[in-house]
């Protein structure tokens, strides 16, 4: 997300890492990922215009900030044609110091990610975004191979995002946060990220108020987090409460 946040399109598939048809029934790959160049500045911010257009599109200094501080970490799908049809930034970051209610503003060095930690034992995933003309294709999920690829590369523990709770308004009030995060990770209820999220292996570490500022999520998102060894999960009818989650204590397992 960039916040204080179907069509004709091919399936994708990452570039390296995890290999295999993204879009798991073989069909041919048309689109791929690779790292951010800064030719594709302006495509990224097109991008982030159709994905939120009430939102401050990524700006083309915080973009050239991301490629010098950590370039690897900066990822687009691409289309045959080299035009961008997602992007996924990431940055390092030692898990401790960013307490689960941690804001995105703090989390990403209020969009510059200077903050990034090159020691850093976790990837922050701190935007991923797909064309609406090309949702449902397995783009996202191309992406995150791509991510999770880099996870292994880097010997981070894990991945951890904060994945707003979009689909939060149409169940509030009469549903709290944590019981609807809860409904979303026994697929009683979807929600447009965390489900998104959840396939692609998060587990959710607890659910925060005051995100962003945001009539969809009404300010609730979900930390969430892929530890790069496959170590034991906690149960995923058991979500942490809103309560349970502020300390510190509550980090990425050391990979073993
Ligand atoms: C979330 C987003 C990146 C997903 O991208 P996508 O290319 O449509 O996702 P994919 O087609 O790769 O889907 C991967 C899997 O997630 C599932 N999925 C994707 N969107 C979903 C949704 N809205 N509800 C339920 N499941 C969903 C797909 O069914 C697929 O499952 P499968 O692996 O079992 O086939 C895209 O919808 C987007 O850009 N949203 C707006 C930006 C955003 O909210 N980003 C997250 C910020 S916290």
């Amino acid at each position: 997300m960039k916040s204080d946040p179907s069509s004709t399109s091919p399936a994708a598939s990452p570039s390296s890492g995890e290999t295999g048809s993204p879009s798991g029934d073989g069909s041919p790959s048309l689109a791929t990922v690779r790292e951010t160049r800064p030719g594709d500045f302006a495509d990224i911010f097109h991008l982030t215009r159709k994905t939120y257009p009430h939102d401050v599109p990524w700006r083309e200094q915080e973009l050239r900030s991301h490629l010098e501080v950590f370039p690897e970490g900066q990822l687009v799908a691409v289309d045959g044609d080299d035009r961008v049809i997602g992007m996924a930034a990431s940055l390092r970051l030692r898990d401790r110091d960013y307490p689960l209610d941690t804001s995105w503003m703090d989390l990403t060095g209020r969009g510059f990610f200077r903050n990034h930690d090159p020691d850093g034992d976790m990837l922050y995933a701190a935007e991923v975004m797909v064309d609406p003309f090309c949702r449902g294709r397995g783009v996202g999920k191309a992406l995150y191979a791509a991510r999770r690829a880099l996870a292994r590369r880097l010997g981070v523990n894990g991945i951890r995002a904060t994945a707003r709770l979009r689909g939060y308004h149409r169940v509030a009030p009469g549903l709290d946060p944590d019981a609807y995060a809860r409904a979303v990770v026994q697929g009683n209820l979807g929600d447009p990220t965390l489900s998104f999220q959840l396939r692609q292996g998060f587990g959710v570490r607890g659910v925060i108020r005051d995100f962003d500022d945001d009539p969809e999520t009404l300010g609730f998102a979900a930390v969430i987090d892929w530890p790069t060894r496959r170590l034991a999960r906690r149960p995923v009818s058991r979500v942490p409460s809103l309560r349970s989650i502020r300390h510190r204590g509550d980090s990425l397992p050391a990979a073993i």
